[in-house]
């Protein structure tokens, strides 16, 4: 049996991907912070090595035993990226290269690393947004997410040799249910809202185009990369994509997805400029050099999603852990909060007073 180490696997994707590693009889091992805590941890906990520790100073024996590793660690979307560009480059960038240093000096010959089809937004509504953009389109990501990704990318490629194989996934806007569910991205978000308010805002009219992966597929890929010959995908960076949607077509797919569970929802267009996000992505490469074809639509995801959050209960949606800025934000105002007052159960004066 070969072992997988799955950085940030304790994530949204790597709680999927990891259940569908230990179903094909593979030994897991993630390393994660948990940042969002052990509850999503359920599916896989008891088939799984669960190490707690950060991916910019891996202790050596977290690589021990181990034949591949699967990076999806970090800071994964835009707002938490700029929250702190930082620590985003230190963490998605160098931390990716460094592991992957120490898997090459270890001879730990494949890494997979999570990189995202936001390097190709330009941020610009322009005709030009509709050219669909491959592998070998030229660009120059400047978004601190994007550039966190496309860095560390560059630096895989220049690791790459005979004994040292990494891989690169640019997937699309993931959707779907996981045990740690996000309803931070597009689909999901349109569930949740659907669900609490019946409305789905469509931010400057719904035009801008997204490129979008279910989640169980994003899983697929990662295991198609672990398991396709060396030199297939040595140093290769493949798109994986589903299909590409304007988003108001996304919200008229979710609109009728949700008609069986008698949610009624209406579209509601703004026409605000902030935060445009617009690109669309081919993924025909990877079909045709690995034969992987993602083929979850938004409709049947969608009715997986409301099938299983409501059997397992995700349906708090204000709970802020669903959401990473939130989340994020708030935990660092109770580390620091926390630095001064302590927790409010502990007496300080407890020690002295006995
Ligand atoms: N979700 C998407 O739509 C999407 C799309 C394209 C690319 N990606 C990339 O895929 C990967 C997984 O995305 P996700 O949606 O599962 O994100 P997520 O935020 O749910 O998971 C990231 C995990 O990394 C862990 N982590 C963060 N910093 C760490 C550190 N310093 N040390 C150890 N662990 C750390 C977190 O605790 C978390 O469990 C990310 O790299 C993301 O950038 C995601």
């Amino acid at each position: 049996m070969s072992r997988v180490l799955v950085v940030g696997g304790a994530g949204y994707i790597g709680v999927v991907l990891c259940e569908q590693l230990l179903e094909q009889g593979y030994d897991v091992r993630v390393l994660d912070r948990l940042y969002f805590g052990r509850s999503g941890l359920w599916s896989i906990q008891d088939r799984a090595e669960i190490v707690v520790g950060d991916m910019r100073s891996v202790a050596p024996e977290v690589l021990e035993g181990v034949d591949a590793v699967i990076n999806l660690g970090g800071l994964s979307s835009d707002p938490t990226a700029e929250y702190n560009p930082e620590a985003t480059y230190k963490i998605n960038t160098e931390a990716t290269r460094d592991m992957a240093i120490a898997c090459k000096a270890k001879g730990i010959r494949r890494y997979v690393f999570a990189s995202s089809c936001s390097v190709y937004d330009k941020g610009v509504l322009e005709d030009d947004a509709n050219l669909l953009q491959t592998e070998e389109s030229d660009i120059t990501p400047t978004a601190t997410y994007a550039k966190s990704k496309y860095d560390a990318e560059r630096y895989l490629i220049d690791l790459a040799d005979d004994d040292f194989c990494p891989v690169m996934l640019r997937k699309g806007t993931v959707y779907g249910f996981s045990p740690r569910q996000r309803f931070d991205l597009v689909v999901n978000t349109f569930v949740k809202d659907a669900f609490s308010s019946g409305e789905l805002n469509l931010h400057l009219g719904g035009e801008m185009w997204r490129p979008l992966l279910e989640i169980r597929d994003a899983a697929r890929a990662y295991i198609a990369c672990l398991e396709a010959p060396e030199d297939k995908v040595r140093a290769e960076i493949f798109n994986v994509v589903h299909q590409n949607f304007r988003i108001s077509e996304v919200a008229l797919r979710v609109r009728e997805a949700l008609r069986p569970f008698n949610v009624d929802v209406d579209l509601r267009p703004t026409y605000g400029m902030s935060g445009i996000r617009n690109y669309r992505v081919s993924g025909e490469k990877i079909t045709r050099v690995l034969g992987f074809e993602p083929s979850i639509g938004i409709e049947d995801s969608v009715t997986d999603l409301v099938t299983r959050m409501r059997r397992h209960q995700y349906t708090d949606f204000s709970n802020p852990r669903y959401y990473n800025i939130r989340w994020m934000t708030l935990l660092e105002e109770a580390t620091d909060l926390i630095k001064v007052a302590g927790s409010m159960f502990d007496d300080p004066n407890a020690a002295n007073a006995s």
